[in-house]
Order: C-alpha cells, then structure tokens, then sequence
C-alpha cells in the first residue's frame, strides 16, 4: 500500500501493489521502506496515531476537521468528493500540517460514482467478468477524475439468506462466482498500475463472514465453523488478494464469539500471517468503538487496544486511535512498534490530478452509458418464457404499463448508488415508451404505491390492462428495501402489489412482469399464473433502455441467478452447494425435507432462460485419472437449437463423491459465456486444478483427496449432463 507523499515528491511505495508499483519518474532514490522508516523517525506519536484516523464529512470538511488535518491528526477522510473539493483538502494536508502527507479520499462505489450500474447482485447475473471489470474501471475514472483515490468496494460477502438486505451489494451465494467476481473488481478499480490517473485504491469487505447474519438480520451475530468460513465465506477475500486488492475492512459481526474487529486470528494470524497480506486493514463505521456494545471492551481505550492489536490499521469515524491511544502507549500498554507497523500499512499516493476539467468531461460520460446499458442487458434474467408474449413484437398496437416502479427514477438506482442521479435514470416507462416507436400506443397506471396499504388504485389500472394487448407489470421493491439496516422478514411483494398482480391477471390480458428488487423475491403465485417473468434487480440510469433493449428482443437475455429464488421464506437458507445429509430428501417420510412446501427452489442458482434454445451434448474429459497435483480439461458441445441468435452461460459443477469430510452435493467449477447463432454448435472447455478439487480436512489442512469425481456441464445447478473422473495417488 502506498500513500505519502512530502513536499512535491512522489513515494510510491510498493508494500501492497507488488510489481506493478515500480517508483514514478521523480521519486527519491531511497527503497520505499527506507522512506517510510526515515518518516516514521520523524513523526510523533499523536502524527502517526492521525494517520490511522479516518473520518466521514459531511459535503466538505468542517473547520474542526480541517484543524486537525493541520495538526496532523488525520490520515483521510471519506464522502468528500468532486475535484475542487478534494483538492481543496489536499492542499491543506500538503500544504499546512509539519510532515506534508497527502489524504486519503475514501468513497463507497459499490455499483459506479456518477455513471450508476446495475447492483452487484445484478453485475453477477451477467457472468461476465470482463463487463463487470469494465464497469468498476468506469467507476475509478469517474471517481479519480473526482479526487476520490480509495474506494470501499467491491462488497465480496456471500450471502445465503436474502432477508439480508446487504445480499444486493454481493455477488451471490456461490463462493466460486464470487471470487470471479471480486478479482474482476479488483482489477476494475485498481487497474494495473495504481498510481495511474483513473485507479483507485480497493477495499474488499466485510472481513469476515457478514453476510452470515442469523435470521438474515443486518449485524446480527455470526456463528459458524472454521471449516465454512474458510470453504464458504472466505475464498471471494483470498481472490480479491491474488488480484492485488489494496486495503481490507474488517466486518461489523462476531464469528463464534470473536467480532471481527478485535479478531486478531482473523486480522493478523490468517490474513496477515497465513495470506502474507501486506496492503491496509480499515475498521467498518465505528466498528471499533462498538467493541464495547459487542461487551469485549469495558471502555473506548479497550475497545482501540483491542483493534489495534487484533491488526486492524485505520479507525474509520471512532475517532478512538487518535484520541484514546496516545496515553496507552505512553505508558507502555502498547508498544510503539505496532502503531508504526499500522503506519507503514496506510502509507500511499493518493494525488490522481484530478481537476474540474477532467471531472467534467468524465462523469457519465457517453461511452461510460453505453456500457451501463450493456450491462444492464446482460444482468436481465428471463425466468419464465412465453414465445408468444416475448419478444413484444411490433405488431402490438397497445401495451400498458402498470406497478409503483414502472416510472420511479428513484427506485432503478437501486440502493448506495454513490453519485448517481434519478435525472439520469431512465425508468422502465420511459424506456419502453422509447422504443415502442409511433405504431404503439403505450399506457400507464402507476396500480398502487410499493409499499403501503392503499387499493384505490387498482381499479383504474385493471381497466387500463383491459384497453392492452399485454401488460408489463413492473413490481418489486423500493430501493431502500435492500442495502444496509435494509433486512426484510417476508420475502413476498410489498404492500398491496400482490393483490394488484392478481386483480391484473384476472384481466385475462397477458401480463410479463418485471420485478425489480434487491433480492430474489419468492414469487411462486406468479410462477404458477403469470406467463413471463424477468427478473431485473436495480439496473441502475440505463435501466428502461436496456429492459427495452431485451423486452422488444433487440437484445436476447442470457442473464443467470447468482442466487437461488426460494419458493417460501420457510427454505431459507436455502442454496444449491448445500450438504447431502445421512437422509437427502425423497419420497420416504424420514428424510430431509418439509411437510409443506418442496424441497426444491422456485428458481435454481444459474438458471436463466433465453428466446432461443440451448442442448449440450457431447461431455469429454481430456483424462480419466488424474493425480492429486494434476489437471484435467473438460468439454462440452453447446448448441443453440432454437432461431434466434443468443448467448449461453455454459456452467461446469463438480461433485466429490467420497471424502473424509463431507462435501457439497455440487460446486461450481468453472463457466463460460458462449454467443450462438441458430443451429450453430460450440465445444466449451473448461480447465479443473486440483486447487478447485480440495478442502480442508479434519486437521483443516487444504488437501486433495483421492476419489472419483463427478462433473456436470449445463445450463444451471439443476440441470446438465454428466461425467466421471479419479483422482488417485497419496491420502
Ligand atoms: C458502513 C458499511 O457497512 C460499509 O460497507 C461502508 O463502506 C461504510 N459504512 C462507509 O460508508
């Protein structure tokens, strides 16, 4: 990690970026631990303790805040934003205070600064990781061209129970697409050079195990195994590392006792010790100080010692280092070597040149909404298909458009949309209207609000579904329904909507709905009623173009779930890489399932529909037996056996039949997005590492066993056609 800077010289100091922070042109000809040995030489307690400090403006600093950058007592600042504000405060900082050290400018991107892309939750339904790295690249230059240098993103916390409000800002449920999806924002942010002009610093969060909330209740506690939180909740972190990731925040929960913030097994003895990370370690939003309302503190001093101990660097908003530490190292409690080791791990530059010139030309810059629309398009999941209602062909002389959320500009930001603006959102209406073109007359009712009582409504929207061909029905949740302190106990539609879908259905005009939310929503009335199902998420300012782009088949969905749609909130936590059990369901009453509900999904991880059609044939590995060190490919023949032209998320799942411990019933492995024209065939290989075939024993060491194994190649964690390989060689 780098970030200091004194006088107009550069150091970039590589600690965290490895080889691609090669000092700038200009910088001192001193290793960068030299130069941060000779600061730290130079720097009082109460200045190095203000470089761990980290505090939230409110638009700008204020004057008291702005005094204590001139005293050195603050090491960066977040939610100050826009090139002349930043500026402004870097000014002061290398300017004013005795050591010169620039700011760090933190801001939370978690789907785009100005320029709003679809959700996370979204960006993974796109199984494309090159779309979503390009994404999280538009972010950073927008977010430079801003003065921002440090972002809190991307969120990589899997998240199996979508009560949890946070599950929008994740990637899903799977650790594999997560961790594809964390390196792929890693790499967007960060670029491959961190002291370009359009990177910014990256923050994987929550460290650890946040999404694993009881009840699905936002910071509620967490209690799961080591062998989970390594297996499950871990591997998108440890991918977000190999990718280069700059700083790490600890996560608000406990595990099994232990909040994360004064985990010092988590902080140091794994992530620094087992992972050799050597970038920064933040602390969440007064995560420290709520060491105390965990009960591991008795007082705000305890609470900093405790952090700072566990390996955490930065205080964000505590205010707790700078104030309460002084005196603990003074009198020897904390020793002076481990505020230096903080230090050193926040160092960095953080002088991108923004401007106001730059930030202008550069915020939602067209070529940035090109690709928010692209996005968009591929985040689109088609659930449920009628060929005869979708694409909307242009012989419909009348369409309505019906729900709370069809024309809320509001709402398809979807929540934390960083800068973004409901002026540049497009809404599905407008969209819609965009496209239809003259031919079709396209009529509105808003039905009901999202989230409240009232019906009156109703009745004028049933009569205007009456007047159409089809209606689309754009129903869901409201932006803040998901996001932080945004847990839900019912996974339904909100407020009267249901009764809104029904009394439409009842019209007997064909309805294709369109639910927009920030978590899969269990749906199963509709699944049984409705003819076409898309699930849109929040797709962020282009939104109605892209819904457009797929609804008038300008654009063939080929969206896939990056979490399982549960039939009833009584499955949840309900996933597909779930354990066999010693009963797996079936018919026989004594087996695992439910009397009342299947113990099936509404919708499975993976699934997504397409106007055209996909078989896959053909399963070939390129060995029978492999050793434990070795690899093996995996193929398969995809054809697109219907007549449109369209694009296939081919997934590959593998199944480890015997080990010592027990193991998912299936595991994604590997996928690849294939475009198809009608009739065409494609071989799709995938490579299997040994790393992807082991666990963690019952030693918890990372072994790869000997046994057979499964695999499975398909459209989605349900479905897909089979075969078998052997790893033989050592237990
Ligand atoms: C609290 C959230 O948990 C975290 O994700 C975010 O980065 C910080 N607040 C800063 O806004």
């Amino acid at each position: 990690m780098t970030r200091m800077r004194l006088g107009h010289t550069v150091l970039a100091l590589s600690i965290a970026v490895g080889a691609s922070a090669a000092p700038p042109a200009g910088a001192q000809t001193a290793g960068p631990a030299r130069t941060i040995d000779s600061l730290l030489a130079r720097m009082t307690l109460e200045e190095k303790l203000g470089q761990l400090n980290l505090l939230s403006v409110n638009d700008r600093p204020s004057p008291a805040q702005l005094d204590l950058v001139r005293r050195g007592l603050v090491g960066g600042f977040f939610n100050l934003t826009g090139a002349a504000a930043t500026r402004e405060a870097q000014q002061v900082a290398v300017t004013e205070p005795r050591l010169h050290i620039p700011l760090l400018l933190g801001f939370d991107m978690i789907h785009g600064y100005r320029t709003t892309f679809p959700i996370p939750l979204a960006e993974a339904s796109t199984w494309d990781p090159a779309a979503v790295e390009a994404a999280a690249h538009v972010a950073a230059r927008e977010a430079a061209a801003a003065g921002v240098n440090w972002t809190f993103a991307p969120m990589v916390d899997i998240a199996r129970d979508p009560r949890w409000g946070r599950i929008a800002e994740g990637a899903g449920e799977d650790p594999y697409l997560g961790s594809v999806m964390a390196a792929a924002q890693v790499r967007g942010f960060q670029g491959a050079d961190l002291r370009a002009s359009d990177a910014v610093l990256a923050t994987a969060k929550h460290f650890a195990a946040y999404g694993g909330a009881e009840a699905g209740r936002d910071y509620n506690t967490v209690d799961i195994s080591e062998r989970t939180l390594r297996e499950t909740y871990l591997p998108p972190f440890r991918a977000a590392l190999d990718a280069g990731v700059g700083s790490i925040m600890t996560s608000f929960n406990e595990i099994a006792g232990v909040p994360s913030t004064a985990n010092r097994w988590l902080v140091t003895t794994l992530l620094r010790g087992e992972w050799k990370f050597r970038g920064m370690v933040v602390s969440d939003w007064t995560s420290i100080d709520e060491l105390r309302a965990h009960g591991v503190a008795g007082s705000r001093a305890e609470a900093g010692k405790r952090a700072l101990d566990a390996g955490v660097d930065m205080d964000m908003v505590s205010q707790i280092y700078v104030d309460d530490l002084p005196a603990l190292v003074r009198t020897g409690r904390i020793p002076v070597a481990t505020v230096d080791a903080a230090v050193r791990h926040v160092f960095d530059d953080p002088y991108h040149g923004a401007t106001v010139e730059r930030e202008r030309a550069t915020l939602l810059a067209p070529e940035h909404r090109e690709l928010a629309r692209r996005v968009a398009r591929e985040a689109i999941v088609l659930l449920k298909h009628d060929p005869t209602l979708l694409p909307l062909g242009a012989t419909r002389r009348t369409l309505a458009v019906i729900g709370p959320l069809a024309d809320d500009p509001v709402a398809v930001l979807g929540p934390w949309s960083g800068h973004g603006d409901p002026h540049d959102a497009v809404t599905p209406l407008q969209g819609i209207r965009a496209r239809a073109g003259e031919g079709t007359k396209v009529l509105y009712a808003r039905g009901s609000g999202a989230n409240d009582s009232a019906t009156a409504g109703i009745a004028d929207a049933v009569a205007l579904a009456r007047q159409a061909e089809v209606a689309v029905v754009v129903l869901g949740e409201t932006a803040d329904m998901s996001g932080e302190a945004a847990s839900r106990s019912t996974l339904g539609l909100p407020g009267v909507q249901q009764q809104l879908l029904e009394a439409l259905a009842g019209t007997g005009t064909p309805i294709v709905l369109v639910l927009m939310s920030g978590r899969p929503l269990a749906v199963a009335w509709a699944a049984e009623h409705v003819p076409a199902i898309v699930q849109a998420w929040f797709l962020g300012d282009e939104t109605g173009h892209a819904l457009a782009d797929v609804l008038f088949g300008d654009a063939n969905p080929s969206g896939k779930l990056p979490v399982t749609v549960p039939r009833a909130l009584g499955q949840v936590p309900i996933y597909y890489n779930h354990k066999s059990t010693g009963r797996p369901p079936a018919a026989e009453k004594y087996t695992s399932k439910y009397l009342d509900v299947a113990m099936t999904p509404l919708y499975p991880f993976g699934y997504g529909l397409s106007y055209t059609t996909f078989s896959y044939s053909d399963l070939r590995l390129s060995a029978p037996r492999i050793g434990p060190a070795g690899s093996l490919t995996v193929s398969a023949l995809v054809t697109n056996t219907g007549s449109r032209e369209g694009t296939e998320v081919a997934q590959l799942y593998i199944r480890d039949e015997v080990a010592s411990v027990t193991r998912p019933v299936k595991a994604l492995a590997g996928f690849r997005r294939v475009a198809l024209r009608p009739g065409e065939a494609q071989k799709v290989e995938f490579a299997l590492t040994a790393r992807q075939l082991g666990f963690y024993n019952q030693a918890m060491r990372f072994t790869v066993e000997p046994g057979r194994f499964r695999v499975f190649v398909g459209p989605s964690s349900a479905e897909g056609i089979e075969g078998a390989f052997e790893v033989v060689g050592n237990r």
